[in-house]
């Protein structure tokens, strides 16, 4: 992180220590081998990016940040198990992830393909279970918009056209397929986390149309980053094998490093343009966003 992010860089870390106590507090006591596989992907580290958006969009609207926590952990649980099949050979086939070995790697792929469904279940499992002091029809709203965003029209249907479009050398990508491939692999998680802790903290109905457009355009541009970063980065930064997206149906691939740059650039101005009406108290994810951007890992 630059020094311009010196004070995101804190607030990041504030953030996520608050996320990783409550996340680790769900896999306490649980020690069959189901849960040490599930539990190595969760400690494995990471940027813990989504949670810090919900908990971000919580304190911007003045939100009660427990309300919104078990949530924010719950979608944590479902990027995790995304890495995890991500990862697996018949999908990337990765060895290394947040700077280790993948789950597949330490405990093989049966055990990897349990430990992402665990992950999956004891997201909504825990959403229900910890999830106090609101009324549940916005626990039901969380559910909903979680699950839309990891399911079939969401980040698994992403995740089913990337592998197509990489496999399957007659399927023509067009601009329209790329966006869908990008917006919901990656963005649909990203939209759906400052969602959901908009609607925990009980935003109005133009609150959280505004965070879920800012929330929409980052989505797309962290992909494009992460794809940017994939051709640029080094491995030992990355915590995850450079190149390794190289035949994949990228933005870079698309379009050319320049003119993705561009675009991801465009993508956080609309995003931070969304925020005016926030005004001040939109500073830190102003700042994420921009951190999106000039990211190294
Ligand atoms: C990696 O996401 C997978 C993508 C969706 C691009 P992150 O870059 O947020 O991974 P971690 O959580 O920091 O490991
Ligand atoms: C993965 O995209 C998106 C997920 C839903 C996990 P990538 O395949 O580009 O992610 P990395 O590069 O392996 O992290
Ligand atoms: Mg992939
Ligand atoms: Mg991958
Ligand atoms: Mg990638």
């Amino acid at each position: 992180m630059t020094s311009n992010f010196l004070d995101l860089d804190k607030y990041i870390k504030r953030k996520t220590l608050i996320i990783e106590k409550n996340l680790y507090s769900y896999f306490e006591n649980k020690n069959t081998i189901l849960w040490q596989a599930m539990n190595y992907s969760i400690r494995a580290g990471g940027k813990r990016l989504r949670p810090v958006i919900a908990l971000a969009v919580c304190e911007m609207l003045e939100g009660n940040e427990e309300v919104v926590i078990p949530s924010a952990c719950a979608i944590e649980m479902i990027h995790t198990q995304s890495l995890i099949h991500d990862d697996l050979p018949s999908i990337d086939n990765d060895d290394l992830r947040r700077g280790k070995p993948t789950n597949h790697k330490v405990y093989g792929e049966a055990m990897a393909i349990i430990a992402g469904d665990g992950l999956i279940t004891l997201a909504f499992y825990t959403i229900c279970k910890y999830t106090k002091n609101t009324e549940y029809i916005n626990i039901l709203k969380v559910i909903e918009e979680l699950s839309y965003a990891a399911g079939p029209d969401g980040m698994c249907g992403g995740q089913a056209i990337d592998i197509i479009a990489e496999k399957n050398k007659e399927f023509i990508v067009d601009e329209n397929i790329l966006n869908y491939i990008h917006s919901n692999k990656t963005g649909a998680i990203i939209k759906a986390s400052g969602k959901i802790g908009a609607i925990l903290s009980n935003a109005s109905e133009n609150e959280i149309e505004l965070i879920t457009s800012y929330c929409k355009n980052i989505g797309l541009a962290f992909q494009i980053i992460d794809d940017i970063l994939d051709v640029k980065g080094e491995t030992r930064i990355l915590g995850k094998t450079a190149r390794k997206d190289i035949n994949k149906a990228t933005f870079p691939n698309f379009y050319g490093i320049e003119k993705s740059i561009k675009i991801a650039k465009e993508l956080v101005e609309n995003a931070i343009s969304n925020l005016d009406y926030f005004g001040n108290k939109a500073k830190y994810l102003i700042d994420l966003a921009y951190y999106i951007l000039e990211r190294n890992y």
